[in-house]
């Protein structure tokens, strides 16, 4: 339970974008590196908006505004009025960054006036859509993060800087890594879908039973060193264990490893936030697209026999485990207000229960599709575009990322992208049939 008043709770939020955007240089709040890559300035004028559209307009709190901004800072509401297009975002000069740092701050003052003068019969709602303007911001901290990767990853290879500064770290090569543990997991009947009153998106209701079947699911995510085997194996260039979009992707972008993975001779570093650094075999994998997991599930299930027929878990499975094994005990590293000190990178973490990395280490694709739950009612008002719209073509990613912040790694979460997406912090859990 959140006991933090709204107002706290936003200031607390607000600050810690800023903190985020710190280490950047001028230059960075510009740079859309690829069209699905807003940058920092757009990330810091959107949350502004969020709030401008959603609160301080229907509660009538007047604020210094111009047409302009919501024209560039809406992403994709149609409800409320016409946008700049996605792609475009990093190829206008208006609004400054400064001037974007500008509105921000008028919308600060404003929602603090809002808060505190709120009439006593309006204050239950205004709470719930703050709530929801705040975890809109939590969102995009872990969006600017990826973002920034991809930003700094983008310069030549001599120029390029971290995001942070780089930390030694000490890879032990020699390390065999302990296999992935098939952890029997009974099925039967189960919840699926937020039964708690804390705070939840309008998708992850309603709360439902499902049926799982008994399953084996692994005791932690796939690490770098199973992930070389299967690229030496030639598991990029076997169609016969790719879905055909996936083989089609892989053969369009040819895809030979995750995303940042560079060959220097013979051996594979990642460009991460803090840099260029060895892979390390026992670090869960990242930055690997759904086709990437699905393939490497089939991979998995040919290499050994406890993990004959490896395959994802769907959604309602995932969830299954994590409220049987515990969600809260996985050992992640979830980004704290003192982000600084994280590390802000896949390491080999390791929790108290059975079942490790349910949350903190990397999203976890799951083989289902980003459905509505039977009864599903999407958000009234401006926020029914929200969610629902996207329930397209999109797979659900479970758990969380190191660079998911604290409140927002929740059991009931639905995080979802389309599946040839690797620009986010993304892993591979696998189960079996048992
Ligand atoms: C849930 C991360 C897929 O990035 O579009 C941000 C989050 N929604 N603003 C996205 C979101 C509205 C969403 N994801
Ligand atoms: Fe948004």
């Amino acid at each position: 339970m959140d006991l933090d008043t709204p107002l706290q709770r936003f200031r607390t939020v607000r600050a810690r974008s800023e903190r985020l955007m710190a280490p950047l240089a001028d230059e960075d709040y510009r740079i859309q590196s690829m069209p699905d890559v807003s940058p920092p300035y757009w990330n810091l004028g959107h949350t502004s908006w969020f709030f401008a559209a959603n609160v301080l307009r229907p509660f009538g709190v007047p604020f210094a505004d111009s047409p302009g901004f919501d024209y560039t800072f809406n992403s994709y509401y149609e409800g409320l009025g016409p946008r700049l297009p996605r792609h475009l975002r990093g190829k206008v000069a208006q609004p400054s960054t400064a001037a974007t740092r500008a509105y921000r701050a008028a919308v600060d003052a404003a929602m603090v006036e809002c808060l505190l003068g709120c009439p006593e019969g309006r204050r239950a709602e205004l709470a719930t859509t703050v709530a929801i303007g705040c975890e809109h911001e939590e969102q995009h901290q872990e969006l600017f993060l990826t973002e920034i990767l991809h930003i700094r990853a983008s310069a030549a290879a001599d120029l390029r800087q971290p995001y942070l500064p780089p930390r030694p770290r000490t890879v032990d090569r020699a390390a065999e890594p302990t296999p992935m543990r098939a952890v029997p997991l009974a099925g039967g009947a189960t919840t699926l879908g937020n039964d708690r009153a804390d705070f939840g998106w309008d998708n992850e209701y309603p709360a439902h039973r499902v049926h799982v079947p008994d399953l084996a699911f692994g005791d932690r995510l796939a690490t770098n060193a199973e992930w070389l085997a299967f690229v030496a194996d030639g598991g990029y260039r076997r169609p016969l264990l790719w879905l055909s979009n996936g083989w089609n992707a892989v053969q369009q972008h040819g895809w030979q490893a995750p995303l940042y993975w560079e060959r220097d001779g013979d051996r594979w570093r990642r460009w991460t936030l803090r840099g260029l650094v060895d892979v390390d075999p026992e670090a869960p994998v990242g930055h690997v697209s759904f086709y990437e997991a699905e393939a490497f599930a089939r991979w998995y299930g040919e290499q050994f026999a406890a993990w004959r027929h490896a395959r994802l878990p769907r959604e309602c499975e995932w969830e299954h485990a994590a409220r049987t094994f515990g969600f809260d005990q996985d050992g992640g590293d979830l980004l704290d207000d003192d982000f600084a000190e994280a590390a802000l990178d896949l390491r080999p973490t390791r929790g108290t229960g059975p079942v490790h990395q349910l949350a903190g280490c990397a999203w976890e694709w799951t083989a289902s599709h980003y459905e509505a739950f039977p009864g599903y009612r999407p958000f009234p008002g401006a926020l029914t575009e929200y969610n629902g719209k996207f329930m397209d073509n999109q797979r659900v990613l479970r758990g969380g990322s190191f660079a998911t912040p604290r409140g927002q790694a929740r059991l009931h979460y639905r995080n979802f992208w389309p599946a040839d997406t690797r620009f986010q912090f993304t892993g591979v859990r696998l189960v079996c049939d048992r």
